[in-house]
C-alpha cells in the first residue's frame, strides 16, 4: 500500500509573515492526521521560519521549490542540498514545468539534481507532464517517456523508491482545467508501466506518483481515489490554509 502524498507548492508566494499566518489554522484543521502524508514547500526565504513551527509537528514535513545540483561554489543565487538539510528539508522539487520553461531546465539538468538530492538523502519529488500542443498532436506517452528516460537516469532502484513523481499537465497548472480523473488514471498507469519496464514491477509499485494541476477541495476526492494516483501536487489552492487542509483531509477520508 502506497501511503498518499499531499503536498503544497507554494511557488514565489507568501512571506514570513503570511508564512507565520498560514500555520495556526492549518495546524488546527489538520489535527494529528497522520495517514496522509503532509509537505509544505515553501520558497528558501520562509524555509526557516516554517522548520522552526514545524520542529514539535510531528505529520507536516517540510519541502523546497527547487536546489543546485553542485554541493558548494561560486554559484551565485543557488541554494545547496546541505542548506536545506539544515533547515530540516526532507523534500525538494525538482523539474517543475514553471523550471522547465522559464528557467530553461533540461531532463539532463533535473537528473544530476536528482542525483545531488539522493546523496544528500532528501528525497526528491521530480515534476513530469505534456503541454497543450503535445496533447493534442498524442504526443502525451512520447513525452513522459522521455521525461522519465532523461529525469530518472542512473538511479537504483532504492532510490527510484525513495522519488516520488509529480505529473502535472503544462495545460491544468493555474488554468482552473482540471485533468479528468480518467486522463490523469491513464498517465499515472502509463508512467508505473514505464517504470516496470526500465526497473522491476517490485519497484514501480512502490513508486508514489502524485497529480498537479487545478486540484481543489471539490474535486480532490474524485482525483485521489483513482488507482495509481497517489497524492497531489497543489499550487493555487495551498496557500488558503483551510482549502489546503480540505484537500488532505478529502484524502484522509478516502483512507478510511
Ligand atoms: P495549480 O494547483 O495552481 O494549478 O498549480 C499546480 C502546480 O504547478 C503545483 O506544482
Amino acid at each position: 500500500m502506497r501511503k498518499k502524498i499531499i503536498a503544497a507548492n507554494w511557488k514565489m508566494n507568501m512571506t514570513v509573515g503570511e508564512t507565520e499566518g498560514f500555520f495556526k489554522p492549518f495546524l488546527l484543521e489538520l489535527g494529528g492526521e497522520k495517514q496522509v502524508e503532509v509537505v509544505i514547500v515553501p520558497p528558501f526565504t520562509s524555509l526557516a521560519k516554517a522548520g522552526e513551527i514545524l520542529r514539535n509537528v510531528q505529520n507536516v514535513k517540510l519541502g523546497a521549490q527547487n536546489m543546485s545540483a553542485e554541493k558548494s561554489g561560486a554559484f551565485t543565487g543557488e541554494i545547496s542540498a546541505a542548506m536545506l538539510r539544515e533547515l530540516f528539508v526532507r523534500y525538494v522539487v525538482l523539474g517543475h514545468s514553471e523550471r522547465r520553461t522559464i528557467f530553461g531546465e533540461t531532463d539532463e539538468i533535473v537528473n544530476k539534481k536528482t542525483h545531488a538530492a539522493h546523496a544528500a538523502t532528501l528525497r526528491p519529488i521530480v515534476c513530469i507532464g505534456e503541454t497543450l500542443a503535445e496533447r493534442d498532436g498524442n504526443q502525451v506517452e512520447a513525452v513522459l517517456e522521455k521525461q522519465i528516460r532523461g529525469s530518472l537516469a542512473g538511479l537504483s532502484a532504492d532510490q527510484l523508491e525513495e522519488t516520488v513523481i509529480a505529473y502535472e499537465p503544462v495545460w491544468a497548472i493555474g488554468t482552473g482545467r482540471t485533468a479528468t480523473p480518467q486522463q490523469a488514471q491513464d498517465a499515472h498507469a502509463f508512467i508505473r508501466r514505464k517504470l516496470t519496464e526500465l526497473w522491476d514491477a517490485a519497484t514501480a509499485d512502490k513508486v508514489r506518483i502524485q497529480y498537479g494541476g487545478s486540484v481543489k477541495p471539490a474535486n480532490t476526492a474524485e482525483l485521489m481515489s483513482q488507482p495509481d494516483i497517489d497524492g497531489a501536487l497543489v499550487g493555487g489552492a495551498s496557500l488558503d490554509p483551510r482549502g489546503f487542509a480540505e484537500i488532505v483531509l478529502a484524502t484522509v477520508k478516502l483512507a478510511n
